[in-house]
């Protein structure tokens, strides 16, 4: 330890990270894989005691491995109180929610409460990083609430995707930071140097709006490639040899290019609203955005018409199997998932929704202690009783697994053989010929 009670050992330096979520685990965990010493808050009890008896409170591909090398290194422990954490830090990073305020704008009191809780405990001369997604103006925001000359806040936004979370912790596309003051802004961004990612070194405002744009930009193009899909049903053409011949134009790409229900998740959904909601304080007409939100409810609405044609006009008594209620596959992240809007807009119309998914235990929606997100769906062990009854089958999730079922079995349990296929991941001609009628996305 130095005189300062902070720990020097070797060239990793002293981080706290506030937080153990989607984000701040993975963070937490690739720091201290680059060799820092990190300490991970984590209030939430059941959390926290997951983590301390070595298991992941999220599903997340390779991450009980860096989790298990980094403590078991001595580089990673973890505490309950922000308070605890900070003790000896150099670095301090917000890993802590912004969801969607009602009016559409990031609820920044997560952020908010983190930085009165931690502000007089912070170590002379330490960087407070807000790697929680925030919109411009909360750096500042951060500075006031801690309210001390020696701290600087240094923006850093997460561009990781959840279920390739620890692939992109240590491997991102490019670090960005950004402060008033560039040093303080260089000096996070050193603590990434052994990613040999590119580095954007801007001021606050900027590195803000950069990662909004990012989100917005993604959601944008998959709302384009979603409205392509159902301009390609009307005229005839298929949708996926059509993003083939665009996606092998370099400009464009072939990432982000799969027509889906519609795009979802913890974090698409509330940063357009967030970005739109900053774009009208300022008195920007951002009517594309605008355009791009609106365009991803028809796909919503789009998935379930195509599912009541299929039942013949109504879904009044109707059971309806669903597959996948995550919101993308590889992850148990349920929030703003595009599967359980789908699914209870069918519950709407009156279908009774027999619903799998392989994250969810189906026990747990059986009574008013269950989740929240589930109640009033007829939660299933399995896809085969999924489908039991059913008059239509509609896949929502694009989890692997679903591909290599014995469609002849599901074919056997159904009471009619429909299909909806809104992730396009099954093949038309192969359960055709078994003798169900199929519907997909931008496809004959
Ligand atoms: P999360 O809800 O999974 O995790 C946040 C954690 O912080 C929770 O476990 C909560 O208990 C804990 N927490 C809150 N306040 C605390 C405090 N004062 N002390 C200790 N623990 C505290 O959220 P998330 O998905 O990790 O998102 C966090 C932020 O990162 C958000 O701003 C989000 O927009 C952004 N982000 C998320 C992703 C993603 O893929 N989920 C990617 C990039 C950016
Ligand atoms: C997204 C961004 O991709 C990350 O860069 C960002 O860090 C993160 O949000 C965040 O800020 O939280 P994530 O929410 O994990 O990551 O999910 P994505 O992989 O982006 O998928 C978002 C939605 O789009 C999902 O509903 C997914 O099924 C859908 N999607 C994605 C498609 O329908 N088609 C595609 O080709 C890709």
């Amino acid at each position: 330890m130095s005189p300062n009670g902070r720990n020097t050992r070797g060239n990793g330096r002293s981080v706290a990270v506030i937080g153990a979520g989607y984000v701040g685990l993975p963070s937490a965990a690739t720091l201290a894989h680059f060799g820092h010493r990190v300490v991970l808050a984590e209030r939430e009890p059941s959390r926290l005691a997951a983590l301390r008896s070595g298991r992941m409170p999220i599903v997340e591909a390779g991450l009980d491995d860096l989790v298990a090398d980094a403590v078991a290194s001595g580089n990673l422990r973890f505490v309950e109180s922000a308070v605890d954490a900070v003790a000896g830090a150099e670095f301090v990073f917000l890993c802590v929610p912004t969801p969607m305020s009602s009016d559409g704008s990031a609820d920044l009191s997560y952020v908010e409460a983190a930085a009165k809780e931690i502000g007089s405990h912070l170590e002379p001369g330490s960087i407070v990083v807000n790697k929680s997604t925030v919109p411009v103006g909360s750096a500042t925001m951060v500075e006031q609430v801690i309210g001390r000359a020696d701290i600087t806040v240094v923006s850093n936004p997460e561009f990781l995707r959840e279920g390739t979370a620890v692939h992109d912790s240590l491997n991102p596309d490019r670090i960005v930071v950004g402060a008033d003051d560039p040093q303080a802004a260089a000096k996070v961004g050193e603590l990434f140097t052994s990613t040999g990612a590119p580095l954007i070194v801007t001021d606050a405002t900027t590195s803000e709006t950069i990662k909004y744009a990012s989100n917005a930009f993604l959601a944008t193009k998959l709302s384009f490639v979603n409205a392509l899909a159902g301009l390609c049903e009307e005229v005839g053409a298929d949708a996926r040899d059509v993003l083939l011949g665009l996606g092998y134009d370099k400009r464009i790409g072939f990432e982000f290019l799969r027509p889906g229900p519609g795009w979802g998740g913890s974090c698409l959904p509330k940063d357009t609203r967030a970005l739109l909601h900053t774009a009208q304080e300022a008195g920007y007409d951002f009517s594309l955005l605008a355009g791009a939100i609106a365009s991803n409810d028809e796909q919503l609405e789009r998935v379930v018409s195509k599912v009541v044609a299929a039942c013949g006009g109504s879904l009044d008594g109707v059971a309806v199997a669903v597959w996948g209620l995550t919101f993308k596959a590889n992850t148990d992240d349920r929030r703003d998932s595009p599967s359980l809007d789908v699914s209870y807009r069918l519950a709407g119309l009156g279908a009774s929704v027999q619903a799998f998914d392989p994250t969810v235990d189906a026990d747990e929606g059986d009574d008013d202690g269950g989740p929240e997100d589930l109640r009033g769906l007829d939660l299933r062990a399995d896809p085969y009783e999924a489908a039991t009854g059913a008059r239509a089958l509609v896949v929502l999730t694009e989890w692997d697994e679903f591909r290599w079922l014995d469609f002849s079995r599901v074919l056997a349990v159904m009471a009619e053989p429909n299909i909806v296929d809104a992730r396009n991941l099954l093949d038309p001609a192969a359960v055709r010929r078994m003798g169900f009628s199929y519907t997909g996305i931008g496809r004959q």
